[in-house]
């Protein structure tokens, strides 16, 4: 087990374990000595996961739950608590993910799809789990959003809304519970390489992202981990996001300028955010 072990004999439950960024921060917080709790709607991907971390950490706790039912939530926080007693991290990480504009065929559906599972998937998290903290008088929400839940991106106004609704959310939370002894953060990545964007053909993707390399999900693990641990109230990685934003609160149309010129691989190149391969050019 890792010497450092910051998370011993902590209960961690991260939702969207089975896969790519959820996955590799269950791996992180395991690492690190935590008990952790595998959510996500695949129970044989999630029992793939947690047989990677027996080899290392004996407590792991699989539950299938799909997020966006309430009942099957609350059922999986009775065993969480059955189990360990106790919840000390949640990560909200679950989400779903649809490119489009505004005229596409299914941008209503697909909406409303990510509302239900990015935005009241983690709320209806939240509620079961802030119960049980509020009982302990402690715990930490990790809620995940997104660069593009601060500063949208073209072609992606429907899973952007979904991020912002969290970024919202979260930033309400966390004024709520201040003084409460539970924290609250949110965690904002830039493009990540992971099966989210797998079923985007290239020249569908949001141009933003013609032009940069996506980062690691170890990268946003490691972040993740640190952030609960400093409880750094808000996340962005890598730090480049951070100038556009930076830009976009000084004059939208500075950021949307920015935004224009991720698509170009030089200035992406100049920036640190294209490094020779585009998402489909690296595998998960
Ligand atoms: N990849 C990026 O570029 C990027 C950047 C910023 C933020 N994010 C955010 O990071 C989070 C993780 O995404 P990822 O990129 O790691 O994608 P991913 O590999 O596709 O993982 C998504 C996870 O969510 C789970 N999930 C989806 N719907 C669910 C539901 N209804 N109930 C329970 N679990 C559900 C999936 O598991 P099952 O299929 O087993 O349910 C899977 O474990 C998402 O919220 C995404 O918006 C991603």
């Amino acid at each position: 087990m890792n010497n450092k072990e910051r998370f011993k004999d902590k209960v961690v439950i991260v939702t969207g374990a089975s896969s790519g960024i959820g996955k590799a921060s269950a791996l992180e917080f395991a690492r690190e000595g935590a008990k952790t709790v595998l959510v996500s709607r695949s129970a044989e991907k999630l029992e793939r996961v947690a047989d990677e971390i027996r080899g290392f950490n004996p407590s792991v706790l699989v539950v299938p739950t799909d997020i966006t039912l309430r009942g099957q939530v609350h059922e999986m926080v009775e065993e969480v608590l059955s189990q360990f007693g106790r919840i000390d991290v949640l990560f909200n990480n679950a989400g779903s993910s649809y490119v489009g504009r505004i005229e596409d065929e299914n941008f209503i559906e697909n909406t409303k799809k990510m509302i239900d599972v990015d935005y009241f998937g983690t709320v209806y998290t939240t509620k079961e789990v802030l119960a049980v903290m509020q009982k302990q008088g402690s715990g930490h929400i990790m809620n995940m959003s997104s660069v593009v839940g601060r500063k949208a991106f073209p072609h992606f106004g429907g899973y952007s809304s979904a991020m912002h609704a969290i970024s919202a959310f979260t930033d309400s939370l966390r004024q709520e519970l201040s003084g409460s002894g539970i924290n609250v953060s949110i965690i904002h990545p830039a493009l990540t390489r992971t099966p989210l964007l797998d079923h985007v053909r290239p020249e569908d993707m949001p141009p933003p992202f013609r032009g940069m390399t996506p980062i690691s999900v170890e990268s946003v693990a490691k972040a993740v981990v640190n952030g609960v641990y400093y409880n750094h109230a808000r996340i962005i990685v890598p730090f480049q996001p951070k100038l556009l934003l930076l830009a976009d609160a000084i004059s939208p149309r500075i950021g949307d300028i920015i935004v224009k010129l991720l698509s170009n691989k030089v200035f992406s190149r100049l920036l640190g955010t294209y490094h020779g391969k585009l998402y489909h050019e690296i595998k998960y």
